[in-house]
């Protein structure tokens, strides 16, 4: 991936962080998630008034790609005000897919404040092998 298709990436993630729903936390997420042929899906987090319900951005992104066909994964990026990483429920159900996925965390500076992969962030994962 080149420079430029991750400057990409990262503008679609802010754009989509802009359409969060959250009226509860005002935190604004928005992620892209970028598969092996350089197909895109964006998602950003959505709340409710029963907290536990609200999903996270990282999440939209993963089953709204899953939905349309899509289960190989080779990029994330999360962009929020203070480049806040993924929660572990988001590792978890990442790991699922493509453990050794990058993940990129930036800022509202798009200061790139985490480049790592998905099996530092969640070491020792559960999958479905055990
Ligand atoms: N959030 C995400 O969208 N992704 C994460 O990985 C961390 C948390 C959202 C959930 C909630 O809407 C808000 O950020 C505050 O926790």
């Amino acid at each position: 991936m080149t420079n430029h298709d991750l400057q990409n990436l990262i503008e679609l993630a802010f754009s989509t962080a802009e359409r969060a729903y959250t009226p509860y936390s005002n935190y604004k997420v928005g992620a892209t998630l970028r598969t092996p042929d350089g197909t895109v899906f964006s998602g950003c987090n959505v709340e409710n008034a029963a907290y536990p319900a609200c999903i996270c951005a990282e999440r939209t992104a993963l089953v709204k790609a899953v939905s349309e066909g899509h289960q190989q994964f080779d990029v994330i990026v999360v962009a929020t005000r203070n480049g806040g990483s993924p929660c572990g429920m988001c590792r978890q159900m990442l790991y699922e897919f493509s453990p050794t996925m990058r993940v990129v965390c930036v800022d509202e500076q798009r200061n790139i404040v985490i480049d790592s992969t998905l099996d530092k962030l969640l070491p020792h994962g559960f999958n479905s092998l055990g």
